[in-house]
């Protein structure tokens, strides 16, 4: 009996705060003309002090979880995908899992840039499909601001905060992720890349001082590497799908700058009507992309049941990919989940667990050696 790994929920979050191009040409040298015509994004989020990666993260992931009806204790996997995670480690996986309750399922994070979603989700579809788990939550989230240059007007119009997430389920019926491929060319390591604050270049005054902690890009040269892989690798996932394109109702790509899902959309000879495009508000928010502007599309009514869909993404490493997938929509569920009561008991658990924290902080602290 062949098991398939179903999108059964999904949700987003993004910051209240909407930063304008208005607002970043007072900050560096440029307009919001210039920055319309180049990338075609008017407004991104920007983390308030209190989001970091995990909460956005543990917002989308509640949210995904309603929809698909499935109580958090009933996740066997959680996995991160993110460029801008909480620590070195542990895992922004493992703080998401405790945050939303997922207290039997795995957690790890992966880092693939901003092609990050579509190889996690081909990872956990691959662990449903094989039988060994029974459900995941596979998470995109990104704090990019805190890693931006806000005085180098060639990235920090580019970038925005935020977070998306899917379920997935295991059912025996056809449909869900159903091709997948995944992408990596280490000879493009420097064109996007923070360079300091790992083992190679170790935090220090010095590259603190030389601003080795922020993104470096050389745009141009994304530009054509991001042009030349997009409708490659979607026509790859397609043919490994064993369909055609015009199969296809609906492509989500990676939401990085209109000029590049134009040049996709061209490399496949197909109306730019058929590409979900949302990058206008929120600009680039990485790994984070694919998931909120499907959740858009859904809300928009661009997803319907069915419909033949194709994710398509790349980003530093150099990485990129794509998956082929049915929208199946929620499964139908056993029983449905009291979130109200739900989200009360999940808020309550983590003051406590805080709480602890914070009093084993000042027990420990007292028994600490000077
Ligand atoms: N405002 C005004 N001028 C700017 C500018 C800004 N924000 N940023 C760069 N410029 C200038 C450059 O200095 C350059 O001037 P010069 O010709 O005097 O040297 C000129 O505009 C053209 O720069 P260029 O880099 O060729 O522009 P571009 O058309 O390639 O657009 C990007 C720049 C960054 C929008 C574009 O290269 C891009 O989107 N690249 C991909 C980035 C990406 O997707 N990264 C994430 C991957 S996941």
């Amino acid at each position: 009996m062949t098991t398939y790994a179903h999108i059964t929920g999904w949700g987003m979050h993004v910051p209240n705060k909407i930063l304008t191009n208005a607002e970043i040409s007072k900050m560096v040298d440029t307009s919001d003309e210039w920055i319309q015509e180049r990338s075609g994004i008017k407004t991104r989020r920007i983390a308030g002090k209190e989001d970091t990666s995990a909460s956005m993260g543990a917002e989308a992931a509640f949210n995904a979880l309603k929809m698909a009806q499935i109580h958090p204790r009933d996740l066997d996997l959680v996995i991160v995908s993110t460029s801008t995670p909480e620590h070195m480690f542990p895992s922004t996986a493992s703080i998401v899992q405790n945050q939303i309750g997922a207290v039997n399922a795995g957690a790890f994070d992966i880092s693939a840039a901003c092609t990050g979603f579509i190889f996690a989700l081909d990872m956990a579809t691959q662990a449903i499909r094989s039988g060994s788990i029974k459900s995941a939550i596979v998470i995109g989230t990104e704090t990019l601001s805190r890693i931006i240059d806000w005085t180098d007007r060639g990235t920090c119009m580019l970038f925005g905060d935020g977070a998306g997430a899917f379920v997935l389920q295991a059912s025996e019926k056809p449909g869900g992720v159903i091709s997948s491929i995944m992408r990596s060319d280490g000879s493009g390591a420097d064109l996007l890349s923070v360079p300091a604050g790992g083992s190679a270049q170790p935090a220090s005054a010095d590259t603190i001082a030389q601003g080795l902690h922020f993104v470096q890009m050389k745009g141009r040269e994304v530009f054509r590497f991001a042009t030349r892989v997009m409708a490659k690798a979607s026509q790859e996932a397609i043919d490994k799908a064993g369909l055609k394109i015009e199969d296809i109702s609906i492509f989500i790509p990676h939401q990085a700058n209109k000029r590049i899902i134009e040049a996709a959309a061209r490399g496949l000879k197909l109306p730019i009507e058929r590409f979900v495009m949302n990058v206008d508000k929120y600009g680039n928010t990485s790994t984070a992309s694919i998931p909120i502007a499907t959740v858009e599309a859904f809300e928009f009514g661009k997803l319907n049941k069915g419909d033949n869909v194709v994710m398509v993404g790349f980003g530093s490493g150099l990485t990129w990919g794509a998956v082929s997938l049915i929208w199946t929509g929620p499964l139908d569920a056993e029983k449905p989940v009291r979130f109200g009561l739900l989200s009360i008991f999940v808020g309550i658990r983590s003051f406590l667990r805080k709480l602890i924290r914070w009093i084993e902080g000042l027990i420990w602290g007292r028994w600490i050696p000077k």
